[in-house]
């Protein structure tokens, strides 16, 4: 059975370009609840230790160092279904094959700087949330 929650980021570039306010709106509109919120700066190590999943890939060191480059947002999404629908709402990891109207298509500038994060499977919605958030920032 699908889960009910997926994490997402606001990545630095987009936040730095002030699409916050944006991309919440889009959130909010297709359905999903924010269950636990914050703005923090990674650090090197904790971007590293994030996307450990990704350390054998090629772009590793680039997208660890571009997601420590400046503050970001993290959050709990809660919505029936909510991994599957959040990847639907974000379009394709790569912008220029994102489908139209996704938060992507709208708001990625490169596959790199591709505006939000979302998790892949239920399993990782739980583990990327407990990296980010205390049982009591959860609501
Ligand atoms: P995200 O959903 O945060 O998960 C891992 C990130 O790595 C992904 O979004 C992209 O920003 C980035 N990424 C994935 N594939 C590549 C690639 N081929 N080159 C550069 N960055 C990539």
């Amino acid at each position: 059975m699908a889960g009910n929650i997926t994490f997402s980021i606001i990545k630095p570039y987009a936040a730095k370009m002030g699409l916050i306010g944006p991309i919440l709106a889009l959130i909010n509109e297709a359905g999903f609840k924010i269950s636990a919120i914050k703005s923090e700066k990674l650090t090197f190590e904790q971007a590293e230790e994030f996307y450990n999943i990704h350390k054998s890939k090629p772009f590793y060191n680039d997208l660890v160092e571009f997601m420590s480059s400046g503050p970001i947002v993290a959050m709990i999404l809660k919505k029936e279904n909510a991994v599957e629908d959040f990847r639907e709402l974000i379009g394709n990891t790569d912008p220029s094959k994102a489908e139209k109207g996704t938060i992507r298509e709208k708001f990625a500038d490169s596959l790199q700087k591709n505006a939000v994060h979302g998790s892949d499977c239920d399993e990782n919605a739980i583990i990327e949330s407990d990296f980010f958030f205390a049982k009591k920032e959860r609501f």
